[in-house]
């Protein structure tokens, strides 16, 4: 039985109360992303906070004017959409995917919720664990290391199984995970594949041709493949390869208004056949009654304008291309290939840089690192589900590319003497 002491009182738990309140990787990172992002000096690298690009919030200033001076705004706030969201935005983004995509599908093919991270915790749930027959279901992370956010996401314990990954060395000091086809853990027990791409942690994009591998896995199986595009295609859009969307009533599309710039907006989109849609829309109704009006009146200003791709290709793809680009370039002025290795960018806003010989571990680094005001996050959390132990879950660290150069820079200073350091104590 567990417990919880409050001054005056044992209050007992439940089994869900118990999992859902311990202090997770996630909270932690929440936590640091708040503190770091408010604490005077600190250097933020860690969180996923999307910059604060000058066109983009000043676009969306002027959007909330607008809205606010025709009424939109009040309409917004004054009322309760749906259960599974502002049906106009529902329509708009199912004509806008129809046009250019040439996806066959409508506006019961949409569903929002309150941020993306709300439409994972759906969808494992409902997909992953418990079934009638007795059954336990699991969802398949094939390409390890993966998003933080799954990690704790299952009402049932050990929800994901991963696929532990091939390295591929590259020019450069760079490196890259591809999924081992061979040796993924395809037991008869899962319930839906999951795959972000890009990939976070790693910036990793998926080819087309590893997606319709694993859509035709999923196919075979009769199971969903899950595609968690919370920075990918169609929008935000960033992604530094040639990747386009693939939709099929196999797969589930989520997508954000996060990345875009709005993560206060917490409006996440899931693109799904109508029956996994439908349960979205009646989970939204048990768990919050709808997803938040705020987000969908900016996004259906924005689809009525013909800014939202625009805005994707020639501002968002742009700035965090050249700060990636820029905060390798910093990287390696300040630590050898022989240090540390870096991911291969391909997209998002992240380098996930790796430390082969490093004599302490990733929450060692991290420790000290936040001793001295850098806040970056250690890479053994990114590893939901991954069966066997393996050292190099506790080589890698995880940076963001978000603040200004300059900060970047004193940042990686700070990393590169801790890593030396640490190497010359050895
Ligand atoms: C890969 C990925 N998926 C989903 C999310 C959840 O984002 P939100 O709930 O803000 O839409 C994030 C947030 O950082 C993410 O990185």
């Amino acid at each position: 039985m567990f417990f919880w002491k409050s001054h005056s009182a044992l209050i007992m738990v439940s089994i869900f109360g118990q999992k859902f309140t311990r202090y997770s990787g996630i909270t932690q990172l929440m936590d640091d992303l708040n503190d770091g992002l408010r604490a005077p000096g600190a250097i933020m690298l860690g969180g996923g906070n999307p910059a604060k690009i000058p066109e983009m919030t000043g676009y969306y200033q002027h959007l909330c004017e607008t809205l606010l001076a025709n009424g939109r705004m009040t309409d917004a706030l004054c009322n309760y959409d749906g259960s599974r969201g502002n049906s106009e935005l529902c329509e708009n983004l199912a004509a806008m995917l129809r046009d250019q995509w040439g996806w066959d599908i409508g506006a019961d093919h949409i569903a929002l919720t309150n941020g993306s991270q709300s439409a994972f915790f759906y969808l494992f749930n409902l997909l992953g664990g418990r079934y009638e027959d007795g059954r336990k279901r699991k969802i398949l992370l094939p390409l390890a290391p993966e998003y933080i956010g799954y990690t704790d996401a299952g009402i049932d314990t050990d929800l994901f199984v991963a696929g532990k990954p091939k390295i591929e060395l590259l020019p450069g000091g760079l490196f890259k995970y591809r999924i081992d086809f061979t040796t993924l853990p395809l037991d008869d027990d899962l319930g839906a594949i999951c795959v972000s791409r890009p990939t976070n942690p790693t910036s990793n994009v998926l080819s087309a041709d590893e997606l319709t591998l694993l859509d035709n896995i999923a196919h075979e199986r009769g199971i969903p493949l899950l595609i968690d595009s919370a920075y990918g295609v169609p929008f935000p859009g960033i992604v530094f390869t040639d990747a386009v969307p693939i939709w099929n009533d196999n797969i589930v599309l989520c997508m954000s208004l996060s990345k875009l710039g709005l993560p206060g907006a917490r409006c996440g989109i899931v693109v799904a056949r109508p029956e996994i849609t439908a349960a979205i829309s009646n989970m939204n109704a048990i768990i919050s009654l709808t997803p938040g009006s705020i987000g969908p009146a900016l996004l259906n200003e924005m689809i009525r304008r013909g800014d939202l791709q625009r805005l994707c290709s020639e501002v968002i793809q742009p700035f965090y291309h050249e700060r990636t680009a820029r905060s390798l370039e910093i990287l390696r002025h300040h630590l050898p290939e022989e240090l540390c290795r870096v991911h291969k960018p391909e997209g998002a806003f992240f380098l996930w840089l790796w430390f082969p010989e490093l004599p302490v571990d990733d929450l060692e680094l991290y420790r000290r690192l936040k001793q001295r005001g850098v806040l970056m996050v250690p890479g053994s959390y990114f590893f939901p589900g991954l069966q066997q132990p393996w050292e190099h879950t506790r080589q890698c660290l995880r940076m963001n590319v978000v603040p200004e150069p300059t900060e970047i820079e004193r940042g990686l200073k700070i990393l590169a003497e801790e890593v030396k350091r640490a190497h010359a104590k050895s």
